[in-house]
């Protein structure tokens, strides 16, 4: 399985592995946005013969305040159910934190996940060393909580 950056004509088949996986889905609007401005930042996993298995869409946060660092965001990563457990999720994530640190600076990654997904969460805390910096409640549409987690990327910049 190849992971490489995501392209402009990859972006329907993002969506699509998106629609698979996940409750949040996004407007092909929202994923251009990613594309036309953090072009660095998002990346797929591609079968042999190129067809999207997953996908990190992410990107830099835009409401910074004064008394906070540039950092980067997942806004959403999945990979097809029958392509789990082989690596792909935590490849994807690293290719998305290098980036973020090299390129635009970023001095930690977060991102949002529901308290239930116990996937999710065993990738970024286990796997990828995130913490959990707060608890959103009725974060989802449908009133589930998210944790709101965050993993230093200074070792990188
Ligand atoms: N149960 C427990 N631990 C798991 C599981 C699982 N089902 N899946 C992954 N992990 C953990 C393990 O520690 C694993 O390491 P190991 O296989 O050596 O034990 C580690 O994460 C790395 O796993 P990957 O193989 O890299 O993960 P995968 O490619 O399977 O993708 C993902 C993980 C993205 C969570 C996948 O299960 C998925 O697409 N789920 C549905 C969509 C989803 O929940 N996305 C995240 C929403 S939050 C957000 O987008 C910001």
């Amino acid at each position: 399985m190849n992971i490489r950056l995501a392209r402009i004509d990859d972006l329907t088949g993002m969506q699509a592995c998106n629609l698979q996986n996940l409750p949040e889905n996004y407007t092909m609007r929202y994923y251009l946005y990613h594309a036309l401005t953090w072009p660095q930042l998002s990346y797929v996993a591609e079968d042999h013969k190129g067809r999207i298995v997953g996908y990190i869409l992410a990107k830099m946060e835009e409401d910074v305040g004064s008394d906070d660092e540039p950092h980067g965001h997942v806004t959403s990563i999945s990979v097809l159910r029958s392509y789990r457990r082989l690596g792909l999720a935590k490849r994807l994530m690293i290719q998305s934190q290098e980036a973020m640190a090299t390129i635009y600076r970023a001095s930690y990654v977060s991102l949002h996940v529901r308290k239930s997904n116990r996937a999710a969460l065993s990738l970024y805390k286990d796997t990828l060393g995130f913490t959990v910096k707060d608890i959103e409640k009725k974060y989802y549409a449908d009133g589930e909580d998210a944790y709101a987690m965050r993993l230093s990327l200074k070792h990188l910049a």
